[in-house]
């Protein structure tokens, strides 16, 4: 009877952390990083049971449930006419790296599509970019897009991005395609209903040159991005 209660209450627990904890997992990680330190003897929570014992176990254990997970990979595929979107790809890519998230980029105008399908098989994240050009992707993007349907995607995410110069097409397209499959479109939407913020542009989208400047701007979207993936 006794252990019965002890584990409905550790199933509790662990409903309570998934459905309304778990989302703001790098908050928790910052407050578990601030109390390291000290010598806790009891958890008085706001509600809830009151813990006096084996304290230590249950912050071990918010600490392991919220930490990210390790060896992701991401793939950023992207075409470009000019380079401006070669930017942006290696911008993402910086961010995705100081996260440890393996990363690749493919200018897909100049690779193999066996090769390119066989990367994003191979990649828990894909970011497919291309420039606006006539109201449309340029160069390979759309061949690429184009065999997705053919590949059992579930448990990937995908993100669109790429350089324009006045209306960005080319993203909105790079969407419809992700749409038609079934992996996981990550855009501004979806990372409000399973994180909570809801000041991010995504998918990313640039006029023109990234600069210093936009890469700070990029940098936010890219971050919540990156711990979507490590979740
Ligand atoms: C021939 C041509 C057509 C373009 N058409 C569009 C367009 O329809 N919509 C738009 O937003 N930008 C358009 N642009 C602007 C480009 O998307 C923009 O210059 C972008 O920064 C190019 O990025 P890239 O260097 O990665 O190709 C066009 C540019 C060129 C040269």
């Amino acid at each position: 009877m006794y252990i019965c209660q002890i584990f409905k209450c550790a199933l509790k627990s662990l409903v309570y952390y998934q459905l309304i904890i778990h989302s703001h997992r790098p908050y928790v990680q910052d407050m578990i990083n601030k109390i390291r330190a000290l010598d806790i003897q009891m958890i008085a929570p706001s509600h809830g049971y009151i813990l006096r014992a084996n304290v230590q176990r249950y912050i071990n254990v918010y600490d392991e449930m919220s930490s990210p997970r390790k060896n992701k990979k991401a793939a950023i595929l992207f075409s470009t006419m000019t380079g401006n979107t070669t930017k942006i790809a290696k911008g993402i890519a910086a961010v995705l790296e100081k996260k440890a998230i393996e990363t690749r980029i493919i200018n897909v105008d100049n690779a193999d599509l066996k090769a390119v399908l066989g990367v994003i098989r191979e990649s828990d994240m894909v970011f497919f970019g291309s420039s606006t050009r006539y109201a449309d992707m340029v160069g390979k993007m759309e061949l690429v897009l184009k065999e997705l349907k053919h590949m059992d995607l579930e448990e990937k995410f995908a993100v669109a991005f790429g350089s324009y110069g006045w209306s960005g097409e080319a993203v909105e397209v790079i969407q419809d395609y992700l749409r038609g499959t079934n992996i996981k479109v990550v855009d501004s939407s979806y990372i409000i209903k399973t994180t909570g913020m809801s000041h991010l542009q995504i998918p990313i989208r640039i006029k023109f040159t990234p600069d210093g400047q936009e890469e700070n701007v990029l940098y936010p979207e890219v971050e919540a991005i990156g711990d979507l993936l490590l979740g």
